[in-house]
């Protein structure tokens, strides 16, 4: 391991799991846990729990569990040590320099691969940029308005005339065609090896501590027979529905909100206008992973996508994704402008200041495209935009809110008050009810999904938890079980590893335990057994009481078995004659274990 124990426990401690994942998840408390919708798969139903008392996580959905640099992996899709880092980083404790040792975490080794190659490409197009043979190139970005100063911000440069002269640039450097071919940033074929930018202004994009994961390149001019821009394919160090362009910049910002855009030349006009928290989502449509993200920095978004069809309809999209994820949204208008990039051009920053602050709520938005579309003189078409503005009330959370649209709709429209709070109502109520539908749906599948292993869970956690929540369960358990008792690899080294906890620091720390496997598959049994779960809460005390005893008893007769077999083979009978004495006093065991206090809270 390459951070020493005493760091990482260090990090850890600092980093309170509830904190760390109330950025990106709402948590609600439910007994000893929090509960939420899980950030790692689609549901309806929370299945997501982080347990205060033991500091880890557990989805009961998707099976996703660990410690809270587990959780910031997945999250931020980051290595194990980069996790260390950025929460190291979040609590404002500096790292000792290390080597990292490549066997502990292979994801690194790749990524770091590519990352670095990316940093070379970066260099090698910033000075092209700057060479004779990149005046044109230069020139188009002076032309669209940027500054120098811009420029280099923005790290932005050009790919070059030649179609190999990045593969040549850095094959001198040192790197292997196979390093270069998961980089991405080459087509390999029959006839060789070929940049795949070429003759495009390059526009490196970084992740949130400024490390160039991909680059987008766009020609200079309009596109006819080719793509506008083109950006790097996902690899190991980029995948496109997770990243935010600018967000390096955008993480240091003061302002209270997030201004979101579509494309690099909206990003980067914001910035050089002085407004430091503009990020994108790039050509894709927004995710819900990216609008966590987001939320992981700030609490409010202004949308400032493109002001025409695509855009409004991305617009419409991108609202409840937001909401979603727990962001107010609001929707700010660029008329007569298509983009934040022609709107700076043509009326500047003061301009887009007092648009920020004049920019709509979801439903005034929505209200707005609607009136667009439907001629409200005739009837019919009249009509049906009474229905739509029902549904997009409907859609308002806060009832005062949603009360207060109802009236001001009702008078600025002409529809009758009382018919569109019936309908609002209605509406509400069949969204309420297919939503508890699917909720339903998703339990009773969850449930099937557990039922079988039920019992030997039950059984299982409760010793778990039991003996790591309690230290008296934890002495008496000693007594009996043996971690030789386990015929399960990572179910004995779960309780030797209690025993360690508890032998070295008199506790044991659920969160310090998950650290000890390395395994994703481990990590997230662990996870799994450590965490009270709340899917047992309908089996009552003597039910679990009675599981666990049977539990331990199977677990000391099988473990006796095996070690009677083994006396057995090796014709022992000194040794067979105390087994099977052991084995007649077994059934003694059960009052013992009766004695147990177990935990309350599984
Ligand atoms: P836009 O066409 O709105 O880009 O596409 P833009 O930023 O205004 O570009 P300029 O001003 O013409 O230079 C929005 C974003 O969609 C992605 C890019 O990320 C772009 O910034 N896109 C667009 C592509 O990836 N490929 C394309 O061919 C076009
Ligand atoms: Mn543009």
């Amino acid at each position: 391991m390459a951070y020493s124990e005493e760091i990482l426990e260090q990090v850890r401690s600092s980093n309170d799991i509830v904190d760390v994942v109330s950025t990106y998840v709402q948590l609600k408390r439910r007994g000893a846990n929090y509960v939420g919708l899980c950030p790692f798969h689609n549901e309806k139903t929370g299945s997501f729990s982080v347990n205060a008392n033991m500091q880890i996580f557990k989805c009961f959905g998707c099976g996703v569990g660990g410690n809270v640099f587990t959780f910031i992996e997945k999250i931020e899709n980051l290595s194990f040590y980069e996790s260390v880092e950025f929460l190291a980083d979040r609590a404002n404790i500096t790292l000792p320099k290390q080597d990292f040792d490549k066997k502990y975490d292979g994801r690194r080794s790749l990524k770091e691969t590519i990352a670095k190659i990316n940093k070379d490409a970066a260099i090698y197009y910033y000075q092209m940029l700057r060479r004779p043979e990149g005046k044109r190139a230069y020139e188009y970005l002076r032309n669209r308005g940027l500054s120098d100063e811009t420029i280099n911000n923005f790290g932005l440069g050009f790919s070059g005339v030649y179609s190999d002269g990045l593969y040549k640039y850095l094959k001198k450097k040192g790197y292997s065609d196979e390093d270069l071919r998961v980089s991405g940033l080459f087509n390999f074929s029959e006839k060789g090896v070929h940049d795949k930018f070429w003759d495009r202004v390059i526009f490196p994009i970084m992740d949130y501590r400024s490390r160039v994961v991909a680059f987008g390149g766009r020609i200079m001019g309009k596109a006819e027979n080719t793509a506008k821009y083109l950006n790097s394919p996902e690899t190991e160090l980029f995948i496109k529905s997770e990243h935010i362009y600018g967000i390096q910049l955008a993480k240091k910002t003061k302002e209270k909100f997030f201004l979101l855009c579509e494309g690099y030349m909206d990003v980067i006009a914001l910035h050089q206008a002085g407004f430091n928290n503009a990020v994108a989502s790039l050509g894709t449509s927004l995710t819900e992973r990216q609008a966590r993200k987001i939320k992981g920095y700030t609490e409010n978004v202004v949308i400032t996508y493109d002001n025409d069809g695509a855009g409004k309809k991305a617009a419409l999209r991108a609202i409840p994704i937001l909401k979603n994820a727990g962001l107010t949204v609001k929707i700010l208008n660029m008329q007569p402008y298509k983009d934040p990039d022609e709107f700076m051009l043509n009326l500047g920053a003061v301009e887009y200041r007092k648009r920020i602050e004049q920019a709509q709520n979801g439903f005034d938005f929505e209200a707005g495209i609607l009136e667009e579309s439907h001629n409200l003189k005739d009837p019919d078409s009249k009509t049906q935009f009474d229905h739509r503005i029902a549904e997009a009330i409907a859609k308002i959370d806060d009832p005062f809110a949603r009360h207060n649209h109802i009236r001001a709709a009702a008078e600025k429209y002409d529809i009758e008050e009382n018919e569109l709070k019936r309908q609002v109502n209605e509406i509400g109520l069949a969204i309420k009810i297919r939503e508890e539908n699917e909720a339903e749906k998703e339990q009773q599948k969850k449930t099937r999904e557990r039922r079988p292993e039920a019992a030997k869970a039950v059984a299982e956690y409760t010793l778990i938890n039991t003996i790591v929540q309690d230290k008296e369960a934890f002495l008496a358990v000693k007594e009996i079980v043996k971690p030789s008792d386990f015929k399960d690899d990572m179910e004995r080294r779960l309780y030797e590893y209690i025993i360690q906890d508890y032998e070295k620091t008199g506790s044991a720390v659920g969160a310090r335990i998950v650290e000890k496997f390395d395994d994703a598959e481990e990590r997230k049994r662990v996870a799994d057994i450590l965490m009270t779960s709340g899917d047992f809460e309908d089996t009552s005390e003597d039910e679990r009481r009675k599981a666990f005893a049977d539990f331990v008893m199977d677990l000391k007769k099988d473990a006796l078995e095996r070690e009677i077999e083994d006396a057995m083979a090796q014709k022992d009978g000194e040794r067979l004659k105390t087994l099977l004495e052991e084995e007649n006093g077994l059934e003694k065991l059960r009052g013992k274990l009766n004695g147990i206090r177990l935990s309350r809270q599984c």
